[in-house]
């Protein structure tokens, strides 16, 4: 080989580890920012509806809020009784064109660990530490559709078949709104236990009376007075308006997505990404290891939630796959995937939030201490630790 192709060979070594460096630097950073960003709201208006609780959230000054994409989701922080953070992202549900107000519509559920104390501790008129909108699940950016929006023939866009299982449907109805006004067909297939589990039931049967929406909601317990479909959705109905071409989303529990997905691929629609509003809880045993901190999968819906079950402090924030502050590197043994991530981590890295252990497991911290250490810092502040008001006119 003569001394130039070394020399290029070299060179391009010396490139590839440079943008690696540089990629996983700006990963970090963009970690880091993501989990310095809060801002405190006001907590408006509050109404419940059966066990789902509606939030209307504003500026304290009335000042216009980050802007939102359809999909996304803020997260609220907290403390539980022992003053110990905790912390959940909920999808917003208002329409993102607007940046007044967000509305969220979080389920209340009996054993959850922050939804009973919200229940119990809010008021209008507080105020509540959350994070700017961040998320990445939502309809995919394409030429057709915006060559189909421009030349105005909606019927060249791709449809798009939005699929929700109870709660799951929060992150889809900004996406209709969306939708509708980019007049791109459009259908939401919507299974809930009973008539009152329904979110805007009323507003979304007028939209369907109105526009091109395709509304077919489904109860699995409806009263005698339903008119509706009743039982449960199949991957046929779901496939039906859209066929092979469409677009799907669907937010929905592990069960309902993992059957839909296997039913839909079976008929030939591929455009398929799902995201799950809960995770089933491990039925095995296995231990988790992290340094000489030990945990247990068992009854835990994902590794983290292990972790932080057993007291071992590690960086999180989104607890949803989107954020990235949760990696940790796997020494050893295996583990699957129950959530869908938006965040791209490292080949021997996992976000321990959307996966469980599917054997015995060590982990380390992917960086270096001081990484990790400033990380649990920022994660654990202080219970008396009071968040400035972030004015985001000027971020
Ligand atoms: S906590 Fe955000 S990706 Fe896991």
């Amino acid at each position: 080989m003569s001394s130039t192709a070394v020399i290029l060979l070299i060179i391009a070594a010396l490139s590839l580890y440079l943008t690696y460096g540089i990629q996983d630097g700006w990963r970090r950073r963009y970690r880091q920012r993501q989990q310095k960003q809060r801002q405190q709201l006001e907590l408006y208006r509050l109404r419940r509806q059966g066990d789902i609780l509606k939030l209307w959230l504003r500026h304290p000054h009335g000042q216009l809020l980050p802007k939102a994409k359809p999909g996304q989701h803020l997260q609220l922080f907290s403390q539980d009784q022992q003053g110990q953070p905790l912390s959940r992202a909920y999808s917003l549900v208002s329409d993102c064109q607007q940046q007044r107000y967000y509305m969220l519509a979080i389920k209340i559920e009996a054993g959850g660990k922050l939804t009973p104390l919200l229940a119990e501790r809010l008021s209008q008129g507080q105020m509540l530490t959350c994070s700017y909108p961040k998320g990445h699940f939502g309809p995919a950016v394409s030429l057709q559709n915006l060559l189909a929006r421009l030349s105005q023939q909606p019927l060249k866009a791709t449809p798009l078949v939005l699929v929700a299982g109870g709660i799951g449907i929060t992150p889809l109805l900004p996406m209709i709104n969306s939708a509708l006004r980019q007049r791109r067909p459009v259908t939401l297939v919507y299974q809930a236990r009973r008539r009152i589990d329904l979110l805007q039931h009323r507003k979304l049967r007028r939209f369907a009376a109105k526009t091109q929406l395709q509304y077919l909601p489904v109860l699995s317990q409806p009263d005698g007075n339903w008119p509706g479909r009743h039982g449960r959705i199949t991957a046929a109905e779901v496939a039906q308006p859209g066929g092979k071409q469409a677009e799907y989303l669907i937010c929905a529990s592990a069960e309902m997505v993992l059957t839909l997905e296997q039913g839909l691929a079976d008929l030939g629609c591929h455009k398929v990404r799902h995201e799950l509003f809960s995770a089933a809880h491990s039925t095995q045993s296995f231990a988790i290891t992290l340094g000489t901190a030990q945990a247990n999968s068992l009854g835990h819906s994902s590794v983290l939630d292990a972790l932080l079950a057993s007291g071992v402090k590690v960086p999180y924030d989104c607890r949803g796959g989107s954020c990235g502050a949760c990696a940790l590197r796997i020494v050893s043994g295996d583990c699957s995937n129950v959530l869908q991530s938006e965040f791209s981590v490292g080949a021997d890295e996992v976000l321990t939030c959307c996966v469980q252990a599917t054997s015995a497991l060590q982990l380390a911290f992917p960086y270096g201490a001081a990484d990790a250490a400033a990380d649990e810092d920022e994660q654990y502040p202080s219970p008396s630790a009071t968040l400035p008001v972030i004015d985001y006119r000027q971020a």
